[in-house]
């Protein structure tokens, strides 16, 4: 299990990586233009700008459009006010970060027998170190998603 998180953990990093080497040309009319990124900025909704390229969409990217057409089309001069523009992003947009919750393996105990059989003291309590990031970093797919792939 352990194995298996940490290639997931590093195959995550790695296209982070190849994707920070080569970026693509960002072809997103949700965000990378268009009217719900320019909107969502003019209204300064979060301190980062970040944060809004890192909410995953709940819809496909054509029925958050329209549904976007839609919305805008109510007002004169088609600015959607900023309460109504934070209802729509909960419509249809993910809070970041939410795929991944917090996790501790199920087997993961403080003082391993491993690091008992690392007789150089240093080592031991580096090893230790890392042992003890399981706790911090440990991440598993949300359940709800764990079980619809
Ligand atoms: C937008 O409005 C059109 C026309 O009323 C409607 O057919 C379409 O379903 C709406 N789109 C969304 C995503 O609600
Ligand atoms: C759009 O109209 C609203 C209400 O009339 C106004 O408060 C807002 O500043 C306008 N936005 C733009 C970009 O003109």
């Amino acid at each position: 299990m352990l194995t298996l998180v940490l290639f997931s953990l590093s195959s995550v990093a790695l296209s982070t990586c190849v994707n920070g080497a080569f970026p693509p040309p960002c072809d997103s009319e949700i965000y990378c233009a268009g009217p719900i990124l320019h909107q969502v900025q003019q209204a300064k909704l979060f301190d980062d700008d970040k944060y809004f390229v890192d909410m995953k969409l709940r819809e496909s990217p054509d029925v958050v459009l329209s549904a976007f057409r839609n919305l805008s089309s109510e007002w004169p001069n088609a600015t959607v006010p900023p309460a109504e523009l934070q209802e729509f992003l909960s419509a249809y947009f993910e809070e970041p970060g939410t795929e991944f919750e917090s996790w501790t393996p199920p087997d993961w105990h403080d003082q391993p027998k491993f690091l008992g059989g690392i007789a150089n003291q240093e080592l031991r309590n580096w090893a230790e170190k890392i042992h003890m990031l399981w706790k911090s970093l440990g991440r598993k797919v949300e359940t709800s998603r764990a079980q619809t792939h």
